[in-house]
């Protein structure tokens, strides 16, 4: 591939070797809720200039707050961590150690993050109700809500707004890449970029090609996002083929639709299939408390979405309770009620 060096940059591979990767200077994020507070956290985290746009400004200025307490919960872990080791060796090994062992613990374990470079990741992100901000972008990552006519609205002014270089992904967990890209003129530059809740310690991203998407363009994201940390790990992006539900949401979505099953036929009852599914299969959250985590406004949207959609070997099975808790407004853990009940969330 020819590359136009003033997009690209060379970094070192650990073959020690370089390796051209697109230069991202500056990232719009559209859609400051659940997902874009936490995508504007990592970009930011990762040195890019980060502009971050919702429908107002109170809810940009919630966005914001957000992710200055996902930031001080980070600063916090690292400034605790060299004790946490010593406490650990202390009480674990029965060893106690002395000062000049604690000082090199303390030496090894330096915060990567402090108040100081918390304030500078802060600084890089600006929030925004209007679009002036997005005429020097070279990415968007759009998170607003999974409607599919929002979401070509949306597209159709960001192609008019951001430069032509720009890519413009999309983090939908469930609509097709390429009726979004056929709002645009510039469809090879529409990807998926699906990240996974809560994106700041979940690393994986499903990178999702459209018919249209160039070849390029996914080379690009892939190798942008395999540069990416989030707060714990290098993020790990995976091609993925545009179907319902992806990769990811495609097995996940069965397992829960088995399991709202087992409930509805009072095969287990609802504590007993959280407990089957973490004791005897390994996974650290059942089914429900995984549904509460998720929020049942988004499994009966991404359910709809998923059945309007053609293809993808999905098991079909009634899941009345999801339809049932969503007009209740029963949504999980962000109404303080679904399968189970969250006392300390402030509803309303
Ligand atoms: N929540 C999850 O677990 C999860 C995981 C992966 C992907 N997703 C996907 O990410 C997207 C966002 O999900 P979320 O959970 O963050 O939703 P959310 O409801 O928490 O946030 C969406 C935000 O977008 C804003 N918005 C709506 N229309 C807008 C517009 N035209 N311009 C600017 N802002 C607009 C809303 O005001 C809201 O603040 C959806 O497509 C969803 O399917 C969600």
């Amino acid at each position: 591939m020819i590359f136009n060096q003033s997009r690209y940059v060379e970094l070192p591979t650990e073959q020690g070797n370089s390796h051209m990767v697109l230069f991202v200077k500056k990232i719009g994020v559209v859609g400051a809720g659940a997902m874009g507070h936490q995508i504007a956290d990592i970009m930011a985290l990762n040195e890019k200039q980060v502009i971050i746009k919702d429908v107002n400004m109170e809810l940009v200025n919630k966005a914001l707050r957000n992710v200055e307490k996902l930031l001080d919960d980070l600063v916090g872990f690292h400034i605790t961590k060299a004790d946490r080791e010593i406490e650990r060796i202390e009480k674990q090994d029965g060893v106690m150690l002395t000062e000049e062992q604690k000082k090199k613990i303390r030496e090894r374990l330096r915060p990567t993050y402090d108040e100081e470079r918390k304030k500078e990741i802060m600084s890089r992100i600006k929030g925004t109700e209007s679009w002036d901000g997005f005429r020097d972008v070279d990415l968007v990552v759009e998170a607003i809500a999974e409607n599919i006519d929002a979401k070509k609205e949306l597209f159709r002014r960001l192609d008019e707004i951001c430069p032509r270089h720009a890519i413009l992904a999309t983090n939908t967990s469930t609509l097709s890449i390429t009726e979004i890209a056929s709002a645009t003129q510039r469809p090879q530059r529409v990807i998926g970029m699906h990240f996974f809740n809560p994106p700041v310690t979940l690393p994986l991203i499903e990178v999702i090609a459209g018919l249209e998407t160039s070849e390029e363009t996914v080379n690009d994201i892939i190798d942008f996002a395999q540069t990416l940390r989030n707060h714990r790990y290098f993020m790990q992006p995976i091609c993925v083929k545009e179907t319902p539900g992806f990769l990811v949401n495609r097995i996940l979505g069965a397992m829960l639709r088995e399991a709202f099953a087992c409930y509805e036929e009072n095969v287990a009852s609802l504590r007993d299939i959280d407990l089957a599914m973490k004791a005897g299969a390994g996974m650290p959250m059942g089914p429900f408390e995984l549904a509460d985590l998720i929020g049942i406004d988004i499994l009966y949207q991404v359910d709809e979405s998923m059945k309007r959609m053609q293809g993808g070997l999905l098991q079909q099975r009634p899941i009345q309770i999801i339809k049932r808790m969503y007009y209740a407004r029963r949504w999980g853990r962000k109404t303080g009620r679904g399968f189970y009940e969250y006392p300390s969330v402030e509803t309303g």
